[in-house]
């Protein structure tokens, strides 16, 4: 699914849905502002009045607690008015339903709709719904895409290695679920990564996805040798309808990173996690906490990659368009 939807007709972000069809200038440029907010020492918590006059709804049908209270943030220090909505939504929810919100909602002269919803394009049919002037973000949205966090991580990972033309990225554990490697890939692809690999037991990776110019592993060592940056992401249990797995400890077995996995693997290898972990299942709570973990730089991360976004978007004036 390419979304020119996202762009202004000059090339511009006018919503933001997907990491496909985003240009390797545009990433850069996304990543080169993330840097006025990331800052150093001293920054931290800094508020800047751009969006003064703005008023953002994160739109939540479906669990999270860093994504949405680091848009929260982001918003905020941005000077914008936020509402946080959470709906409790079934699977059936229906276009209708979803319009009719958006509709409601818009009513209420909304700038920017942070959306997650549990359907594949749902911030996608918002956004072909929206007014002229109201943007989208997705935080997202079914097994689809999750585009604020393949930002996130392309910022943490261009922070410690600088560029990405030499780089061995192995995404490793439930891809078969994940939004967040399907944008992560398309970034990585994007940015001119040299490698990327999948690794995962047979059932958790999709079918055909050596297409997206990914290389699949199912075992773990072999899947990790020469990379420099491992991306682990959960076990999504809460999606497995089926049965995937024989048990998360036979997982754990063959695909978590232990301790005694890692001292195997060179000193500097970069861990990552868009968390919420789940400990003793993809990664050993002392991995995910010990010195080549950036795992909670990932969350700060987070807001100033999102600060940036919202400021694309909404400080220069998206009406100007409509
Ligand atoms: C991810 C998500 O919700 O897609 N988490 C996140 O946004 N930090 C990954 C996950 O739920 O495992």
């Amino acid at each position: 699914m390419s979304h020119p939807l996202q762009l202004t007709p000059d090339g511009r972000l006018r919503h933001l849905l997907s990491m496909e069809g985003l240009s390797k200038p545009l990433l850069t440029d996304i990543l080169d502002q993330t840097e006025r907010y990331a800052g150093g020492r001293g920054s931290r918590g800094r508020k800047v009045p751009l969006l003064h006059g703005k008023t953002v709804v994160n739109l939540f049908f479906e669990a999270s607690t860093r994504t949405r209270t680091t848009f929260e943030l982001a918003a905020k220090r941005l000077s914008a008015d936020v509402i946080n909505i959470q709906v409790a939504s079934s699977s059936t929810a229906k276009g209708e339903t979803l319009l009719d919100t958006l509709k409601t909602l818009e009513a209420m002269q909304v700038d920017m709709f942070v959306i997650r919803h549990e359907a594949s394009g749902a911030a996608h049919f918002f956004a072909q719904h929206a007014a002229p002037g109201v943007a989208i973000l997705n935080a997202g949205d079914g097994r689809h895409a999750h585009p604020t966090q393949a930002l996130l991580d392309m910022f943490t990972i261009r922070r410690h290695r600088g560029e990405f033309s030499k780089l061995k990225v192995a995404i490793v554990g439930d891809i078969l679920h994940s939004r967040v490697a399907r944008s992560d890939i398309h970034a990585l692809r994007t940015l001119g990564a040299a490698e990327i690999r999948v690794v995962g037991p047979r059932t958790l990776i999709p079918a055909g996805i050596e297409a997206m110019g990914v290389t699949v592993f199912n075992d773990l060592d072999a899947g990790l040798a020469g990379v420099d940056v491992i991306m682990l992401l959960r076990l999504q249990k809460e999606r497995m309808v089926g049965a995937f797995l024989p048990s998360t400890g036979e997982f754990h077995r063959d695909f978590g990173l232990t301790k005694a996995r890692l001292a195997k693997l060179p000193k500097d290898v970069l861990i990552m996690h868009p968390g919420p972990i789940n400990r003793g299942v993809e990664i050993e709570g002392d991995v995910a906490y010990g010195d080549q973990s950036l795992i909670l730089e990932q969350v700060e991360h987070g807001i100033a990659v999102r600060m940036a976004v919202m400021a694309m978007i909404l400080g220069e004036d998206v009406r100007r368009e409509a």
